[in-house]
């Protein structure tokens, strides 16, 4: 089969498209993948700087799109059945994969093989971050930084259904504002100076929940743009450094800083990604959530996919056509 492999450790350029031999199928949903999504993760990894290290040479891709061809009995998907399924941090950027059941999940008509590629990895971490970790109520309003990357747009996508009355976009420059509107944010500020325009567009209350992938130098000015009671969700360090807390901040406004590490929450929660799934389902079948709208490479250029998100000119989602 078609794979991309990453041989050696000096970032996204060192991704191939060779032939390998396709996966042992014993006991595991075999999956002809037609699309596999791009998170900054395979970034980090590329060059050695992610906690999962995979054998080289590896093939990159956490999660994919595509149609079942083989699935040991008693799974709940069958051969033919559209599927999005979770690789969990490598190996997805391949014909085909073989997974375990429980990483594998149906994909509603109505989402695409593309825009299903680039659902799962998101939209799962967005809901343990809102959901489970930030425990969002209605009526509440959710600052998000990053917010035309992967993770802020699912976000934008789904705090609404969730039951926020408001989203605010934090982004780098007008183009990515534009990302942020299209994926539903009710405003949209520039990262400088963020935290003056959410005391203004807030009537200086401040935001009751803030999910944050970026980190670095943002972290402080963050707490300080959180109402009473408001939670900031640690999901990344996209902007390279990981902020340091004083703690008479989380005490002198009665603010929680909360950390969310999704994939270490599925493995200590057996049937997690099940009951996120059933919840997320039915939203997207409906089309109270509206799919990803992904950015598109073909697999020939997978390097430059990765590469786009390592030097910050991904718009939105990014996937790669596999078949
Ligand atoms: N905790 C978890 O369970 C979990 C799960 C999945 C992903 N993550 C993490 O979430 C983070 C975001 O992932 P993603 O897939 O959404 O990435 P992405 O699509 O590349 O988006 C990240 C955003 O970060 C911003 N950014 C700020 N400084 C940056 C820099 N120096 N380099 C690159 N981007 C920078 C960019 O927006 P602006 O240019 O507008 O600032 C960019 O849009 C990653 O750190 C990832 O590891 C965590």
């Amino acid at each position: 089969m078609r794979a991309i492999q990453i041989a050696r450790l000096d970032g996204p350029s060192a991704a191939e498209l060779n032939e390998i031999p396709e996966p042992d199928a014993a006991g595991a949903v075999v999956i002809e993948v037609h699309a596999a999504g791009v998170a900054f993760p395979d970034a980090l990894q590329s060059r050695g700087l992610y906690q999962h290290k995979p054998e080289l040479p590896y093939t990159p891709g956490a999660e994919l799109a595509g149609v079942v061809r083989s699935a040991p009995e008693g799974a709940h998907v069958a051969a033919g059945d559209r599927v999005a399924a979770l690789t969990m941090l490598s190996g997805a950027m391949a014909e085909v994969v073989a997974l375990p059941a429980d990483r594998v999940f149906k994909l509603p008509d109505t989402v695409s093989f593309e825009a299903g590629a680039g659902l799962l990895f998101n939209d799962l971490t967005v809901h343990c971050a809102l959901r489970t970790r930030g425990r969002l109520a209605p009526g509440e309003t959710v600052l998000v930084h990053g917010a035309a990357g992967g993770i802020g747009t699912s976000t934008l996508r789904l705090a609404p259904a969730f039951g926020a009355a408001r989203t605010i976009a934090v982004v780098s420059s007008e183009d990515k504002a534009e990302i942020a509107r299209a994926a539903g944010a009710s405003d949209v500020v520039l990262a400088d100076g963020f935290k003056d325009s959410v005391r203004e567009l807030t009537g200086g209350r401040g935001v009751d929940l803030i999910l944050d992938p970026v980190g670095g130098d943002r972290f402080t000015d963050s707490l300080r743009s959180l109402a009473p009671g408001g939670r900031l969700l640690v999901v990344g360090f996209t902007g390279g450094d990981i902020p340091t807390v004083k703690v008479n901040r989380l005490l002198l406004n009665n603010v929680d800083a909360v950390g969310v590490g999704w994939g270490a929450w599925a493995m200590t929660h057996p049937g997690y990604l099940a009951e996120q799934w059933a919840e997320l389902e039915p939203l997207l079948a409906s089309g109270a959530v509206v799919p990803p709208a992904p950015e598109v490479y073909p697999l020939e250029r997978a390097a430059d996919a990765i590469a786009s998100l390592e030097n910050r000119s991904a718009k939105g989602k990014v996937v790669v056509r596999v078949r």
